[in-house]
């Protein structure tokens, strides 16, 4: 959604929308909409409606709406200028991929109100009952339309003619169950635009022509209670510093952001202020790195061009009311594919420095010590802990699968749990435990709700993410940034490298004053200073995986066997050849071979092993004696001075050594590389898999 203070090229705005939407398409790509209000101009106003809103809708990827867009007469001539747009790309929930389905969603045939949602509703099948029962006709299959239907029987039923657009949804949002972040426009209310949320992420992107920074404008949120007290007005204003910006002699001024507040920049330039709402910052880098997160149950309201943000109080909650401005980090060229054929591609290569930046500053080589900065104002509870446990789904889960043996051998406490089986089972939690969820996105809802379930009870929390400013990191006690830059492609690779480092660090610093483990603790730091090198040594293989490839690509299947440290890299590569070569996959402990996968073993059958020399080195052997006599010939990833592995192997893939604990970040990569080069081989796309998105914000 966009909002300018003053009119623009309808060309623009499209513009901005699309390209918006783009760099939104890997949370979901089946279907893409949008929405614009023709408020300026001498727009045709038959009905009395207000300014009329065209809606454009077209199933697949955002490219087939772009060129629906540029290709077809539409029905609605968008010759004025206009203020704002909502788009929206959609990831199915309710009601397979179509025009009808995908959003915007329209209370009726004239988009009297329109909105676009991310999130589920739980409780829409009653309001939909209810509505059809009050005549409201209802024609797609999303739970989304009832919203745009509810808001429209509040409006059809309002008690007053001056009742405002924000009040509406607020109302609207009252009813709602489940996790949305919503967008709304309306005929009636021309040049406002709603916005709110609650489970799902959405944020505010500031933006002004003059150039302003924060270095020396802090933007700040000041709250005014109104005279209900229940209620929370929050304006946005802005302190200026320095003088020069503004045409007056005090050395701080308040100024309210809206679009009769100009900026008188030194050379006399003056502008108002642009508002994006996103779900995620990408949408927005390019115009604009200043954001606002909103909170759950937060209304923030555009109305000509100003801001406010209204919050109703739930329950008991001592909710804050002040949003500051977080200025990001974020740059374009991040989220630019460059020379590389996919984003997937260029994210396994950057892994070398990814995992570079999930070090710097926290590992202190010269002293040897590791401070995970964010932990520090509870490391001592951390240490009192009675467990650890850490919750994460898909490649997330894998990266604690990966870390949970060296965290348990430094801090002798259990661990780790896959987010949606920790709530079947609703697993007793303690106030001495420390709960740890770990998430690329931050948003994912599986952990989002693990971690609610776990504050409620009242142990620690600790995040571990890749986004600043998502649900995870905002609503945990403490946490670590995995800084691996924005991973776009949906299939995980840097993030979980990053992820597993990050994870390694944190057993470190929890072992850092044990005597006992001091030896180990030096080992591991040593061989994490000399992990980026071997990355690349690893990278290197490219070529070889893309010839392997070749061989695979049209086979059903492949196992991925191995066990101890290298259990995880099967699970990790057997979910990459699944989720983006739509090849059955499976990682197998090879402990548990001999109890039933065996069975699967033929000369057909594709199988790699994972064989590294540590403790289990010999167990790994056996089962590969296992394999071989079932006349099995495994491909195989293993070490550079492996003479015995390579006596069984059909193709032999050599990697670095490194400390047996870091093992499983050099052998997953041949599997990110192999699965990468299969998918390209049957002509699939890398890096938007059927049916998946990349945030998963639903249950
Ligand atoms: C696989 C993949 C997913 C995610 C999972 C959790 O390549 O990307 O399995 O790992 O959906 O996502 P986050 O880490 O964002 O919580």
């Amino acid at each position: 959604y966009i909002n300018f203070c003053t009119p623009r090229e309808r060309k623009y705005i499209l513009e901005v929308l699309v390209n918006g939407l783009k760099r939104l398409e890997y949370r979901g790509y089946d279907s893409a909409g949008m929405v614009l209000q023709i408020d300026g101009g001498n727009s045709t106003n038959t009905d009395n409606k207000g300014p009329p809103i065209a809606v454009i809708k077209q199933r697949g990827k955002v490219s087939a709406l772009e060129e629906k867009i540029n290709s077809k007469k539409l029905d609605f001539e968008f010759k004025f200028s206009t203020h704002t747009g909502i788009a929206h790309t959609r990831w199915a929930t309710h009601g397979v991929p179509n025009c009808v389905n995908s959003h915007p969603q329209r209370s009726d045939d004239n988009n009297e109100f329109v909105v676009v949602h991310n999130g589920i509703l739980t409780n829409y099948k009653s309001f939909k009952t209810f509505l059809q029962s009050h005549n409201y006709e209802f024609e797609s299959d999303t739970d989304t339309e009832v919203i745009a239907k509810l808001i429209k029987y509040l409006w059809d039923n309002r008690e007053s003619e001056t009742i405002q657009f924000a009040t509406l949804v607020e109302r609207v949002i009252q009813q709602l169950e489940g996790a949305f972040a919503l967008v709304f426009k309306s005929r009636y209310f021309p040049g406002q635009c709603i916005a709110t949320r609650r489970g799902s992420p959405l944020l505010i992107g500031v933006h002004s022509k003059s150039k302003l920074s924060t270095d020396n404008i802090p933007i700040l949120y000041s709250s005014c209670n109104k005279t209900n007290p229940d209620e929370t007005v929050i304006q946005l204003y802005f302190f200026v510093k320095s003088m020069e910006l503004l045409s007056t002699n005090q050395s701080m001024q308040l100024c309210r952001l809206n679009s009769t507040t100009e900026l008188v920049t030194q050379n006399g330039e003056s502008e108002g202020i642009e508002f994006y709402f996103a779900s995620d910052a990408s949408a927005i880098i390019e115009h604009t790195n200043q954001v606002i997160f909103l909170e759950d149950d937060d209304v923030a309201a555009v109305v000509d061009g100003a801001l406010t943000i209204h919050r109703v109080k739930r329950g008991k909650s001592t909710e804050s009311t002040t949003r500051t401005v977080t200025s990001l980090q974020l740059e374009l060229q991040q989220i630019m594919k460059g020379n590389f054929k996919s984003f997937m591609q260029k994210e396994i290569f950057e892994q070398p420095e990814s995992v570079v930046n999930t070090m710097r500053g926290r590992m202190q080589w010269e002293e040897q010590r590791v401070v995970l900065g964010g932990l520090m104002d509870h490391i001592d509870e951390i240490r009192r802990c009675r467990r650890i446990i850490i919750i994460a789904c898909g490649t997330s889960y894998h990266s604690a699968i990966a870390t949970r043996q060296l965290i348990e051998e430094m801090t002798e406490l259990p661990c780790v749990e896959l987010a949606s089986d920790f709530l079947d089972r609703e697993t007793p939690i303690f106030r001495d435990d420390v709960c740890f969820f770990i998430s690329q996105s931050g948003e994912t809802a599986d952990t989002l709700m693990a971690l609610h379930y776990c504050k409620k009870r009242g142990s620690l929390t600790v995040g571990i993410t890749n986004t600043v400013g998502s649900s995870i990191s905002r609503i945990t006690d403490c946490g670590v940034h995995i800084n691996a830059g924005p991973e776009i492609g949906v299939a995980s690779t840097k993030a979980y490298t990053s992820q597993f480092t990050a994870l390694v660090m944190f057993a470190l610093m929890m072992s850092e004053d044990r005597f006992s483990k001091r030896k180990r603790y030096l080992e591991i730091v040593n061989a994490l200073k000399e992990l980026p090198e071997k990355i690349k040594e690893v990278l290197t293989l490219d070529a070889e995986i893309k010839k392997l490839s070749d061989s695979l690509y049209k086979k059903k299947s492949l196992l991925v066997m191995g066990r101890g440290f290298n259990f995880a890299t099967c699970l990790e590569g057997a979910l990459k050849i699944k989720e983006i070569t739509y090849m059955h996959s499976e990682g197998i402990l090879a402990g548990e071979l001999k109890h039933g996968p065996l069975a699967l073993v033929d000369v057909d059958m594709p199988i790699l092993m994972i064989v590294s020399k540590d403790n289990v080195y010999t167990k790994v052997q056996n089962a590969l004696q296992q394999v071989v006599a079932r006349h099995g010939r495994p491909i195989i990833i293993c070490e550079n001075d492996d003479e015995e592995s390579v006596k069984y192997a059909s193709h032999i893939l050599k990697v670095p050594h490194t400390v047996d604990c870091l093992q499983g970040i050099l052998t997953v990569i041949p599997l990110q590389l192999l699965s990468f080069h299969i998918a390209q081989l049957k002509g699939l796309d890398v890096d938007f898999p059927r049916n998946l998105a990349k945030s998963v914000t639903v249950e």
